[in-house]
């Protein structure tokens, strides 16, 4: 028998008053021939998962006694990285020491252990299994429990819907500096698209634009500069001596942060909603959409990765980058929790939780 914790909550609330730790058995000698068991590496907190959490999160999984709760609870955290420890004699797509994570959200990553069906992961390479193929690099605990949403996002937001020329055309990002966004620079560099990251004023300026620099990025501008009609003309520079176009707008913050950047996009663009930092409504000038033809839709992660098969392509990109050393993970403040120590696991995540606006939190197991 394997003893599991999962942290759930039985009502919506906040995750300081409504979580739980859960424990249970799994009987590991009596495994289903599909099944596998794993055990998990590290799971980090997210903002949908809070979110979902307090109930206010469209995706959010079953209120279910299933896993022996004594009322209907769902297990929380959509995102981690898992070992699988144990695999049912039908399993072929696993075996024991491969890395997983889940091939859905609303699994309930916040947990030590799981029995789940072989089709509820997807598997990634091991840093063993990474240096076999003779790879520069494995995985980091922080890259695998975090290459769900983030990277995907970006990714997908830079290729799925609209095409860019490498070495010409353009994006333009607010929260240049979120982990997103730093994804996109990223990403775009290594597609060869030229991105312009807008970022919030702040004392240590230079030093944020080098990091965003370092990583890639062809230009870094301030809210200030952008929402500059002097500025404009400098940008306008920029785009012609590539002879491209800014096509393409990534908005995760709203309000007249979205307006600025909508604003540079080139006739017939789209700007993609991915985020509302400000809490502010998208808005869009009248002219815009008549005079430029400008598209705004929104963009979820988790619906377009509904597609399994998109899914894995995704993921294997992003992996070969993280292998090949041409990508950098988002850092994480790591916490790690001790199975029977002082603190139980819902108390651990509560403190993440709280430490959110600190940085992203990883808890690891
Ligand atoms: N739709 C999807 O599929 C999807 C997928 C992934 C993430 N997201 C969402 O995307 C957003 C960003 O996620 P993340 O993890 O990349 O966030 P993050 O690393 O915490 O970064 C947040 C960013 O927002 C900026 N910001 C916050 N409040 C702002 C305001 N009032 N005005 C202007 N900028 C502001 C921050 O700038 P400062 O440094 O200046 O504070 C920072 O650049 C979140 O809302 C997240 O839920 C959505």
């Amino acid at each position: 028998m394997i003893t599991s914790q999962v942290v759930v909550y039985s009502q919506h609330g906040e995750p300081k008053d409504v979580l739980k730790t859960h424990t249970y058995e799994i009987d590991d000698a009596n495994i289903g021939e599909n099944e596998i068991i794993v055990k998990t590496l590290a799971a980090p907190v997210n903002p949908s998962d809070i979110n979902q959490i307090q109930g206010v999160y469209p995706s959010k999984p079953e209120k279910t006694t299933a896993l022996g709760t004594s009322e209907p609870s769902a297990p929380t955290g959509n995102e981690g990285l898992f070992e699988v420890i144990k695999v049912g004699n039908k399993v072929t797509n696993f075996k024991v020491g491969d890395w997983a994570v889940p091939a859905q959200v609303n699994f309930g990553t916040w947990r030590t252990h799981a029995l789940a069906k072989d089709t509820d992961f997807l598997q990634l390479p091991n840093p063993d299994q990474s240096k076999a193929k003779g790879k520069k690099s494995g995985l980091t605990i922080n890259q695998g429990a975090t290459i769900s949403v983030n990277p995907p996002t970006a990714l997908l937001m830079l290729t799925h819907f609209v095409k860019l020329t490498p070495g010409k055309d353009w994006f333009i990002q607010n929260g240049g500096n979120s982990a997103v966004g730093k994804y996109a620079i990223q990403i775009s560099k290594l597609l060869g698209f030229n991105s312009l990251s807008v970022i919030r004023d702040r004392p240590n300026l230079q030093e944020l634009k080098d990091e965003l620099n370092s990583l890639g990025a062809t230009q870094v501008i301030t809210e200030e500069e952008n929402a500059s009609r002097d500025f404009g003309a400098t940008i306008k520079g920029w785009t012609k001596d590539t002879g491209g176009e800014i096509k393409l707008a990534l908005n995760c913050v709203g309000g007249k942060n979205s307006t600025g950047i909508a604003r540079k996009l080139a006739n017939n663009g789209l700007m993609l909603t991915y985020g509302g930092m400000s809490f502010q409504p998208v808005i869009l000038p009248t002219s815009l959409h008549i005079f430029k033809n400008i598209t705004s839709a929104g963009f979820w992660v988790t619906q377009l990765l509904k597609d399994s098969e998109l899914k894995t392509k995704t993921l294997n990109q992003i992996v070969e980058w993280y292998e090949d050393e041409k990508l950098k993970d988002a850092p994480a403040i790591q916490t790690k929790f001790e199975q029977g120590g002082e603190k139980q696991l819902h108390e651990v995540y509560q403190e993440a939780v709280a430490n959110s606006s600190n940085g992203k939190q990883l808890i690891t197991f």
